[in-house]
Parts: C-alpha cells; sequence; structure tokens
C-alpha cells in the first residue's frame, strides 16, 4: 500500500519535470491513484497554474446561439434524432443583444456555440463574426460550430474569429465510432482539428471523462494526442446522461477522475487554457471550484438569453438554466473569490498567442 503509494507520487513527480509520461505510465498513475496522490497532483498543478496566471481566472460568455443539429452523435441531447428536443435558434441582431449584455457585464471573450446546423451558412456566420468583432474591437471571438470545410474555417478566421473550440472527444478509433453515428469520422475530426491550427486560430481539443466504452487506456492516448496537437484549450468534463440519447441510461463519469487529469494536463502544459466546465459544476456543486484548485484557470457562464437557455440541454439537470447572464457572471465571481482566486476580465488569450 504504501509503496504503491510512493510509486505512484514518482510517477507524478516524473510527469512534472518531463511534461509527460510514456503511455504504460499513464495508465499506471491513472489506474493506481488514490487521494494523496491526486493532493499532491493538485498541490503542483495548482503552484503552476499560479506561476503563469497569478491567482487570475478568465471567465468566456457562452453564447447558446442555436441547438438545431444535422449530426447524432450518440451522447448528446440535441442530436438530430432526439424528437422530443424544443429547438431554438438566435437572429444575428439576437446574438449581437446577447453580446452587448455580456460586455456590459465585463466579458472580453464571447463563444459562439451551437450544433451544426445548415441554417447558418458559412457566409451568414463570417457576417455575424464580423459585426461582433466591429462592435466590440477589445474582445476575443471564439467559436465552436463543429466540422466545417477549410474554406469556412478559413473565411471566418480572416472575418476575425480568434479561437475555435472542437473537443475530439476521444483519439481512439473504434472508441469514436461507438459514440458516433457511422457517417462521422476520427480521421475527420483530426483534420479539422489541424486546419484550424494552421490557420492560425487559438484552437481547444477535449473530451468527456467516463463517456460510454472509455477506458483508461483510451485515456493515456487522449494525453498523449494532446501532447502532440499541442492545442491552445482543453476542454474536459465528465459525461452525463441524457434521458433521450442512447446512452440515456448510461452512469455518469467521475467527478473525481475529471479532477485528477485536469491537474495532469496542467502539469503536461503549464500555459494551457483549463476551463473547469459546466458539466462539473452539474455533478458537483462544488464542481467547478474543485476544477479551479486541481488546476484549470477558465470559467465560461452561459449568455444564452434566458428563454432559451433550457433547451440547450446536451445532457440531464444542467445548472444556470433558470438564471439570467448577470447572475451567472457574479456567481461565478463570489464562488471564485471564496476560494482565494479573481476574475480577470481581459480577454485572456493563450500566452504564446501574439494578436
Ligand atoms: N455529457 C457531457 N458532455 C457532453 N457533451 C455532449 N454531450 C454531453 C453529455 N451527454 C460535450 C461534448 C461536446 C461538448 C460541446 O459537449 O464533448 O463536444
Ligand atoms: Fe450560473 Fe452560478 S454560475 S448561477
Amino acid at each position: 500500500m504504501w509503496l504503491r503509494c510512493l510509486k505512484v507520487k514518482l510517477l507524478v513527480d516524473r510527469l512534472f519535470e518531463q511534461r509527460s509520461l510514456p503511455k504504460a505510465d499513464f495508465i499506471q498513475l491513472l489506474e493506481n491513484r488514490d487521494e494523496e496522490t491526486s493532493n499532491y497532483l493538485f498541490s503542483l498543478a495548482s503552484a503552476e497554474r499560479d506561476r503563469v496566471f497569478g491567482k487570475e481566472i478568465f471567465i468566456r460568455g457562452l453564447l447558446e446561439f442555436t441547438n438545431y443539429c444535422k449530426n447524432d452523435c450518440l451522447y448528446c441531447g440535441i442530436r438530430r434524432s432526439n424528437r422530443l428536443a424544443e429547438r431554438y435558434r438566435l437572429s444575428a441582431p439576437e446574438i449581437m443583444e446577447a453580446c452587448q449584455e455580456g460586455y456590459d457585464l465585463g466579458f472580453r471573450t464571447f463563444v459562439l456555440q451551437g450544433g451544426e446546423d445548415p441554417h447558418y451558412s458559412a457566409g451568414y456566420i463570417a457576417e455575424i463574426v464580423r459585426e461582433i468583432k466591429a462592435s466590440f474591437p477589445e474582445a476575443a471571438l471564439t467559436l465552436s460550430l463543429g466540422e466545417h470545410p477549410l474554406a469556412s474555417y478559413a473565411l471566418w478566421h480572416k472575418s476575425g474569429a480568434d479561437r475555435y473550440l472542437l473537443r475530439h472527444e476521444t483519439r481512439n478509433a473504434s472508441h469514436y465510432a461507438f459514440l458516433h453515428p457511422k457517417e462521422m469520422s476520427l480521421n475527420n475530426r483530426i483534420n479539422c482539428l489541424n486546419n484550424l491550427k494552421d490557420i492560425g486560430y487559438q484552437v481547444g481539443c477535449g473530451f468527456m471523462v467516463g463517456s460510454p466504452g472509455q477506458t483508461l487506456d483510451h485515456l493515456a492516448e487522449d494525453l498523449l494526442f494532446i501532447k502532440e496537437l499541442k492545442p491552445h484549450m482543453v476542454g474536459i468534463g465528465p459525461f452525463i446522461p441524457h434521458k433521450d440519447t442512447p446512452f440515456g441510461t448510461h452512469p455518469a463519469g467521475s467527478v473525481e477522475l475529471t479532477l485528477f487529469l485536469l491537474g495532469i494536463l496542467r502539469l503536461m502544459e503549464p500555459s494551457l487554457l483549463l476551463p473547469a466546465t459546466t458539466a462539473l459544476g452539474t455533478l458537483d456543486g462544488f464542481g467547478r471550484e474543485k476544477g479551479v484548485l486541481a488546476g484549470a484557470n477558465v470559467i465560461m457562464p452561459i449568455l444564452t438569453p434566458a428563454k432559451d437557455r433550457k433547451k440547450y440541454l446536451l445532457y440531464d439537470n444542467k445548472i444556470c438554466i433558470g438564471d439570467a447572464a448577470s447572475s451567472c457572471r457574479f456567481c461565478v465571481q463570489r464562488r471564485m473569490e471564496e476560494i482565494g482566486y479573481n476574475i480577470n476580465v481581459s480577454r485572456g488569450d493563450h500566452p504564446e498567442y501574439r494578436i
């Protein structure tokens, strides 16, 4: 017992020194983790985050502007086969109004997130991007719109979009196929991520923790993939079942394992933008605080207008769906102050990214 604990701590030390581990060691570390190792990992990870960013947490205003989606990912509540989802989409003026509200609340990053909704052509998205950047030139704009041709990604970047979030979901091809319909492929997802990087976006990938069929071996592959891709951001959160999906009765992922992975990611890439996600806050009332204490440095309060919030349900029991944008903004600030951190209202770019 004691010897095992010492061995796992040594793996954390090696991870800290080398910023990565061989696959077998990542699996060992995940398999044998315990409370003592976790606390050790979190103290190193927190110190790294504080060294790079200080006691500051970046906030992003998350605008979920459409829940129409042409995809059919088996885990997701807004998949096209879910006939029970009440659909909505925001018009360009509604998007501008929500950004204005976000701007007045101090947000200097907007994240436009939505399903893959063909209603918004590439040209229309480009117009929205231009309008947001013209109205709020000192704010950064992140897109999270799924898989698109290189030409669309390039057009949106030229129009002013700064960042793009596209979780890879899993680096294992057969696991990817288990989670997605036949017409989707891991290859295409990875090509999209490479294209986004080549174009010059700050790029985020990521995955769910505890998604159906996931093993520790898969998680080790995810970590090594992140090492190779070198993204600017990584979004991870626990899988949470949505009752009207094929995985509706699958158990949720573990908060504890999610926190452990946040700690690992912070040690691998000290300057990574690493959110404590809404899914983490959904499974645990203090999930986002725990995420920050494990190494996260970003929180994304929801900016979506009140009337539509309860419709953007990727999973059950999502928090904040009854709240106004201002409540979330100040709730997050209070929660961070309670654990000794301040909200930073600058754009919050990756430290190595020059605009
Ligand atoms: N539980 C947790 N996260 C989910 N996502 C989609 N469905 C779920 C779910 N049931 C995540 C996916 C996607 C991101 C926008 O939300 O990782 O990339
Ligand atoms: Fe939304 Fe606390 S962050 S209510």
